[in-house]
């Protein structure tokens, strides 16, 4: 099982992958296929809970699934996603939050969507053994005020702020940097100026690693951002198995014999 300490030493080396998931069966394909890492991303809010964006997702919620995916991991890092509001505005709710996390659902470290307001933070947790991955460039956390789910970091100047806080982030501890749409150019200047490795998502290929959210991979996503790739059609065949049972049933050919039981004992009821 890699930890966060052979995670930051593959910087450079192996490229590193990382996906989503919400749950355990996901989880346990994910892990069984060699993935390095497994995010419980708050994109749960919009893949699997049914809201528009991540901002309703509760601590709560990312705690249990967090659990589910913990106890079907046997060898990726689980890095819990902090939801919105979960950390940021009180130091002391931050901490229990994130402990939280690592002492009562097993994960192995958290991701703070980042800006100047977590250095701080990023330096306390990891002082208290609470590892942090920092998330720069799209922080979906964030749409509100960047109005609308865009791409970051496209002129000199928000690209240079983007390296000064991603240095700043691993000056404080963070074991990894995500770097959500970015253009390639600028994540690859990140990527050399930093030690710590970078996992993009929409960054272009020169980051230390990779991560998509696993239902966009899988075909079960409605919409996907235009940076992602469907690697199958898990959607068509849910559909397909769920039509061939309806008609199954409808015909009478289920349930057959073999998934019945009659016990012979049992007399006449009327
Ligand atoms: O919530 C999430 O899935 C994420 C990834 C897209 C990095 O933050």
């Amino acid at each position: 099982m890699p930890t966060v300490k052979d995670i930051r030493q593959q910087a450079g080396e192996e490229p590193i992958t990382m996906l989503t998931a919400y749950d355990a069966p996901t989880a346990a394909v994910v892990d069984d296929a060699g993935v390095d890492m497994i995010l419980v991303g708050d994109s749960m809010g919009n893949t699997a809970l049914g809201y528009d964006t991540t901002l309703p997702v509760t601590v709560d919620e990312i705690a249990s699934t967090t659990g589910a995916v913990s106890r079907a991991t046997e060898d990726a890092l689980v890095v819990a996603d902090m939801p919105f509001l979960s950390f940021g505005a009180d130091e002391a709710a931050a901490i229990e939050n994130c402990g939280r996390m690592l002492k009562e659902e097993d994960a192995d470290a958290v991701k703070l969507e980042c800006g100047p307001h977590t250095v701080e933070l990023t330096e306390r947790l990891t002082n208290l053994g609470i590892p942090v991955m920092a998330h720069l460039g799209l922080t979906p956390q964030h749409v509100n005020q960047l109005g609308g789910f865009f791409r970051q970091g496209t002129d000199q100047d928000a690209a240079q702020a983007m390296l000064e806080l991603a240095e700043q982030h691993e000056e404080a501890g963070a074991f990894s940097l995500v770097l959500e749409h970015v253009p390639a150019n600028v994540a690859a200047d990140i990527t050399d100026a930093l030690d710590i490795p970078t996992i993009g998502i929409g960054a272009g290929p020169d980051t230390d690693g990779q991560v998509l959210v696993v239902n966009d991979i899988l075909g079960l996503s409605e919409r996907t951002p235009p940076f992602s790739e469907q690697f199958g059609d898990v959607k068509g065949e849910m559909e397909r198995a769920v039509e061939d049972y309806r008609d199954a049933v409808e015909s009478g050919e289920f349930p057959a014999e073999e998934h019945s039981h009659v016990e012979e004992g049992v007399e006449n009821l009327y």
